[in-house]
């Protein structure tokens, strides 16, 4: 090993609650540092800063500052910063997670370096190529020496693309080790009072994929489907930036003035989970939110045709609808008149993913 330090990447939302059970493993044993790199992708205080706060990372060692472009931009930006940055973190190895620009883009620079890459949350597939994740996905895949996996499914993708069995770990999800560790805050703090909402008595929505948001016919038949639910229960919706946007500028913002849906700002964490658990069900298209509602136990709706996250849907509680904003219709009826899916959590989704990872990386780098 010629560096000392894990280099964690974080840039977008969803990375945060990834990183940050395995730099809390990394500070816990003697021989391995962890230092944690942000890019900047996601900049906005409450897509970023709150994360940072509430799942207690520590400070960056490095902030690529990148924020928002094109994707070819953002890539060769979040590049090009990475590699200047990258030597003088003494790198053992780079810690990858997720699927966003910043997971591809940081593991190619350090490839290129001849620092190894481990990816976290390897092999999964929903084998729509049009989809920006399913290249980044496939592609640090490729170029990962540790891979570590949070369902069978994704060992299965990895062999089949022909990635050597002995790069592969199956760990678990270092996403449900931050549901667990937090789990005291998320209990304690009680979101939808303050809203007025009932136990079991609301919906949360978030869609932010650019399939469902980037088109004025779509999103307006996404707006339509939330007007439609709310008259039968109170809806939820924070708000990612790009779905905001959208919505002011395809004129949709007023359709639904007067409805029952609730439009708020990025919710931290805890008061995020808060409003989840504690909902009668989830509409979304994220990829993480099907995760969290599955160990949850919450019935989610995924607006969406495909799914990378397959075991969600087979043992968890995860209906994909397609992408007809009539189906969810359907299928959220349905749930409301009393056929609700149950689930189990599947199997290492037990909080101590980050834990087993650590180790794998203790014995490959000795
Ligand atoms: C990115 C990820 C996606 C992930 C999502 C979670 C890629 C290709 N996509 O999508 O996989 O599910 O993050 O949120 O990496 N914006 C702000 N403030 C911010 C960040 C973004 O206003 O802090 C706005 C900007 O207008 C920006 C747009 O949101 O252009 C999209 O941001 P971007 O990071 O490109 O992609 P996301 O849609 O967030």
């Amino acid at each position: 090993m010629s560096g000392r330090n894990i280099v964690c990447v974080a840039g977008a939302r969803p990375n945060f609650m990834k990183v940050a059970p395995v730099l809390r493993a990394l500070a816990s044993r003697p021989g391995l540092a962890g230092v944690l790199v942000h890019t900047g992708q996601h900049y906005d205080p409450n897509m970023s800063d709150s994360f940072l706060r509430d799942l207690e990372l520590p400070p960056p060692a490095v902030h690529l500052g990148v924020g928002s472009a094109s994707h070819g931009v953002q890539t060769a930006r979040i590049m090009e910063s990475f590699e200047q940055a990258l030597p003088a973190l003494d790198p053992a190895l780079v810690l990858v997670v997720g699927d966003v620009n910043s997971t591809i883009a940081c593991a190619l620079v350090a490839v290129k370096q001849g620092v190894p890459v481990a990816h976290v949350e390897a092999g999964l597939r929903s084998f729509d190529r049009t989809m920006p994740e399913e290249i980044n996905r496939i592609l640090t895949d490729q170029i990962a020496e540790h891979l570590f996996t949070t369902e069978d499914s994704a060992g299965e993708n990895l062999a089949r693309e022909g990635i050597p069995p002995e790069r592969v770990h199956f760990t678990g999800n270092t996403m449900i080790d931050t549901l667990v560790h937090l789990m005291p805050r998320i209990e304690a703090a009680r979101a939808r009072e303050p809203l007025g909402l009932p136990a079991g008595g609301y919906a949360v929505v978030t869609l932010h994929r650019p399939g469902n948001v980037d088109s004025p016919a779509r999103l307006g038949a996404l707006v339509e489907l939330l007007a439609g639910i709310a008259r039968r229960l109170p809806v939820v919706f924070p708000i990612h930036p790009r779905t905001r946007a959208n919505l002011a500028r395809f004129g949709l913002e007023g359709r639904l003035a007067g409805s029952r849906v609730l439009l708020l700002e990025p919710q931290p964490y805890p008061a995020f989970l808060s409003l989840v658990r504690e909902c009668r069900f989830v509409l979304t298209d994220s990829g993480g939110l099907q995760e969290e509602t599955t160990f949850l136990g919450v019935p989610c709706i995924t607006q969406r045709a495909t799914t990378e996250r397959p075991v969600t849907t087979r043992l968890g509680t995860n209906r994909l609808v397609g992408e007809d904003p009539a189906a969810a219709r359907r299928a959220i009826d349905a749930l409301l008149d009393g056929d609700v899916p149950r689930g189990t959590v599947p199997p290492l989704w037990d909080g101590r993913c980050a834990e087993r990872i650590v180790a794998v990386l203790e014995e490959r780098l000795r």
